[in-house]
């Protein structure tokens, strides 16, 4: 027989701020809003959700990335992502793109609707020390790549990155084998339903709820979760999560710590001061654009 598994339960609730980024894109940052509010190894997650193109029509236009992953979940709407090593990919409803910074890329992320909602996630996933300077490289992740599994408790779930484990069964998503080893999936419970997940002990969790609410742990020692939160999770092996009666859709994402200093300005992460100046002085004479892809 194996051990019990020790539930999570929540550590702290990070409430996603209001706040807008690129040209004038509006969007509620949770991780991230500050340089405390990070969550080893995922740096910011930011929601975009709207159905008045005003609030998104002006895009992410060129700007750079070095030391980092971006990845962009959307939901609803259509957007067109372009780099300067001529890469193009055209994001809709359910794709996600990958994208792995390393040692600099200079891209756009621009709406491709005019009317209609937008709605999607970025998430910023750190690289180790060992990887920031790699050559960039991404991945478009078509819809139809991305495993929907009914699950037993009622509901479903995407499976974005890592493996969606239930009893029995393993469902492993397209994004696999790197080295924060994430587990990104997106679950959507009806009134009530109830969903149980391994997560590995050592490794740092959070749940983003964007549709209803949630509570978090087991039974006796529940939290709420509340639209708009995320809610990050004490250590432990395993997640339970009940929908309330609203229903509940959320976003699970789990990573192994890389345990490295991080510094950060704005699009450039890396570990020390002297890596921003190089990242900076690197952006500024044009060294980005001349880099070679992977
Ligand atoms: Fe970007």
């Amino acid at each position: 027989m194996s051990a019990p598994r020790i539930p999570r339960t929540l550590q702290r609730i990070i409430e996603a701020q209001p706040t807008s980024d690129g040209a004038g894109v509006k969007l509620r940052r949770s991780l991230g809003r500050s340089q405390s509010e990070r969550l080893d190894p995922f740096l910011m997650l930011d929601e975009f959700s709207s159905s008045d193109p005003n609030d998104y029509i002006a895009g992410f236009p060129a700007h750079p990335h070095r030391g980092f992953e971006t990845v962009t979940y959307l939901i609803d709407g259509h957007m067109l992502h372009e780099d300067h090593l001529g890469h193009r990919g055209d994001l809709k409803s359910g794709a996600v793109q990958w994208m792995s910074a390393g040692r600099g890329i200079v891209h756009s992320e621009m709406p491709q609707q005019e009317r209609g909602r937008m709605r999607g996630f970025q998430l910023w996933i750190n690289l180790p020390a060992r990887e920031k300077m790699k050559p960039a490289g991404y991945r478009d992740i078509d819809p139809s790549e991305i495993p929907t599994v009914e699950l037993p408790g009622g509901g479903r779930a995407k499976v974005i990155a890592g493996a969606l484990e239930l009893p029995g069964r393993s469902v492993p998503g397209p994004v696999q084998g790197l080295a924060t080893d994430p587990l990104y999936l997106d679950v959507e419970l009806p009134a009530r339903a109830s969903f149980t997940h391994p997560v590995k002990g050592e490794y740092n969790a959070l749940i983003y709820v964007f549709e209803g609410g949630a509570s978090v742990g087991p039974a006796k020692e529940a939290k709420q979760l509340a639209t708009h939160n995320a809610g990050v999770l004490v250590s432990g092996d395993q997640v339970e999560i009940s929908a309330g009666p609203e229903g509940a859709r959320f976003l699970l994402l789990a990573g192994r710590p890389l345990g490295e200093p991080v510094v950060q300005y704005g699009p450039f992460v890396m570990n020390t001061r002297e890596e921003i100046e190089q990242a900076i002085s690197d952006y500024k004479s044009g060294e980005f654009t001349r880099a070679s892809a992977a």
